[in-house]
């Protein structure tokens, strides 16, 4: 590779808006940046481009924004927490907002998930159940059992541990070997018993056998855990079959396997609770969150574990770490004042039974997109919606690129892709108005990229 001249620092950085130099996650980098989709600032339900265009935000930014943005409360909290305590390590010292808001998650957890694990974002969420897993059965005894199950069309984040057991072609087939000792469980989509469904699918359920066959396969000794979303969202919104969860839960009990909700999504009110897991009345004896618990505001993630997984560990001598694995950001400051303060709104104005109100309304609105050009399913759940287009044929994701940049630059609203879905995920303080807003529009996106 031969290594062209470089323009100084102090030359870059004169150039203003030069949009080279950042590599953007998750985006075709030379379609963005002929067309650049950029944001300057937020409120409520609003981004502003740079130029003061409004945007409504039907995404909740990325699935984390459930309070809408740049909330007074939650700011003030930040800034107040900034000039308290910027940062102090909890690697065996520790300030009060981790324990507070470790007690308030657990609060909201179901039955006895009563201890929480803080890290910084949802792939650490999951790398971190994971591994609590595989730890659990060793100190227990029972080291054996070092296998691990996903689902295809999973989405765990982006850590190894998280591709591995995760189901996305594209986020897997370029990284190597992964994790071995890996199972996935087959995807509990199928679109020809299950189109245009609002809410939990009645077909599906059964899905969740294929477990007992994996058992067979492998032997339950060898399988240390089961890790799936109750609602798989970055693959459409993809919710759980009815009784499929059940059926998880019972199998994993009469095998020994822990079962681990990834609720990065689902968590923070999304389906209308503060976690799925009560929407479902599955109690998982992990469950992973990120996004939500801070509105979005500052990184966080974490595990809310059961008081025997917690337990388990609480053995030997007591001046031995009894986990060895955490991340200098674990339960930052910063994070945990901004949770704190999420918390409170989430409380204060009830934005969980909100969104449990809004479903209904919800539904029936995004099912108004049906028969529009291209559309070829619609689901729902909770304040959640997903649309599938028609791919382009011999451009998959094409056309809902096109769509989405519609939607922003002619519209005014922002909408989220995954392949040629679109998916629909506004905050839960969006008004009944804005759910009309948010169709038309979309239905307009919709119709310009047929
Ligand atoms: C279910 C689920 N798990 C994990 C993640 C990864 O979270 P992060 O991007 O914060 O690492 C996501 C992100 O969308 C998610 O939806």
């Amino acid at each position: 590779m031969t290594t062209p001249a470089k323009p100084t620092a102090a030359a870059r950085a004169d150039v203003p808006n030069d949009l080279e130099a950042f590599w953007l996650p998750f985006t075709p980098n030379r379609a963005f940046k002929k067309r650049p989709r950029l944001i300057a600032r937020a409120k409520d339900m609003h981004y502003y481009t740079p130029e003061g265009r409004e945007i409504l935000d039907a995404t909740a930014g990325l699935w984390c924004c459930n309070a809408g943005h740049s909330r007074k409360p939650i700011v003030e909290a930040i800034q107040r927490q900034a000039a308290e305590l910027d940062f102090s390590p909890t690697f065996g010292f520790a300030h009060p907002p981790a324990f507070q808001l470790a007690s308030r998650i657990a609060d909201l957890a179901p039955a006895d998930l009563d201890h929480v694990f803080f890290c910084n974002s949802g792939s650490e969420a999951c790398d971190s159940a994971l591994k609590i897993a595989l730890a659990y059965h060793n100190v227990r005894g029972q080291g054996s059992r070092t296998r691990l199950v996903g689902r295809e069309r999973a989405y765990h984040g982006v850590g190894f541990g998280g591709i591995s057991v995760g189901g996305i072609v594209n986020n897997r087939k370029f990284f190597g070997s992964l994790l071995s000792g890996v199972d996935h469980l087959p995807a509990t989509y199928n679109r020809e018993h299950q189109a245009f469904t609002k809410g939990e699918p009645e077909w599906g359920g059964h899905l969740a056998d294929a477990l007992e066959g994996i058992v067979g396969l492998h032997d339950a000794s060898t399988i240390a855990a089961v890790i799936v979303e109750p609602m798989a969202g970055s693959t459409g919104v993809l919710p759980a079959p009815k009784g499929y969860l059940e059926r998880l839960r019972a199998i994993c009990d009469k095998h020994g396997i822990l079962l681990i909700f990834d609720e990065v999504i689902t968590g923070f009110g999304r389906l209308g609770h503060a976690f799925a897991a009560e929407r479902y009345g599955v109690v998982p004896d992990m469950i992973t969150f990120a996004k939500g618990v801070t509105s979005g505001t500052v990184p966080m993630g974490g595990v809310v574990v059961r008081k025997g997984v917690y337990d388990a560990f609480m053995k030997g001598p007591e001046h031995a770490i009894e986990l060895f694995h955490g991340y200098t950001y674990s339960g930052h400051p910063l994070a945990c004042a901004a949770g704190l303060a999420a918390l409170d709104v989430y409380r204060d104005e009830k934005l969980f039974e909100r969104a449990k109100a809004l479903e209904p309304r919800w539904c029936d609105a995004i099912m108004t997109l049906k028969g529009l050009p291209n559309v070829l399913d619609i689901r729902c759940v909770g304040l959640t919606g997903a649309i599938d287009l028609a791919p382009i044929a011999g451009s998959p994701g094409l056309r809902g690129w096109n769509a989405t940049g519609h939607a922003f630059h002619e519209e005014g609203i922002m909408l989220r892709l995954a392949g040629d879905t679109i998916e629909l995920t506004p905050p839960l303080v969006v008004s009944e108005a804005q759910i009309d807003e948010i169709m038309e529009k979309t239905a307009a996106a919709i119709r310009a990229a047929a």
